[in-house]
């Protein structure tokens, strides 16, 4: 099997576990870091709605308490007929441990469909030369 394709299904594995009362919608992340560890993370809603985070968020939470600080490829999974994309907090939280080389992948349950770039999802990204100005 492909690191592509394993990353998909621990992306699909950890869906299984994604906490979504609420909105039951189940989003599953998997990041391929650069020295090809794995890290996985899924949407944990809460009765306080704001409170709920995203699964990207917790596949880099996930990634940085293991002392890793750059994604390769993220694989970012739902159910949906339209294909989701991280949401523009997530994209913004994706950058943050981006280069020009890491990839997003978005998949449905069948596997990837499409693949991107972060530049290209969030091609005005907020970054650190703007604190500097
Ligand atoms: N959600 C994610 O986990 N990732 C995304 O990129 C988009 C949205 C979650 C948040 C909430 O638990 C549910 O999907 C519906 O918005």
């Amino acid at each position: 099997m492909s690191a592509l394709s394993e990353l998909y299904k621990q992306a699909l594995a950890v869906r299984d576990r994604a906490y979504v009362p609420y909105s039951k919608f189940a989003v599953g992340a998997a990041i391929m870091s650069t020295s090809q560890k794995i890290y996985t993370g899924c949407n944990v809603e809460n009765v306080s709605y704001p409170c709920g985070t995203c699964a990207e968020a917790g596949a880099i939470a996930a990634m940085i308490a293991a002392g890793e600080r750059l994604i390769q490829d993220i694989v970012v999974v739902a159910d949906s007929s339209n294909l989701i994309s991280p949401c523009g907090a997530c994209l913004q939280r994706i950058f943050e441990f981006s280069d020009k080389n890491t990839k997003v992948h978005l998949a449905d349950l069948e596997g990837i469909k499409k693949t991107y770039a972060i530049a290209q999802l969030l091609p005005a990204a907020f970054d650190e030369e703007e604190l500097r100005r």
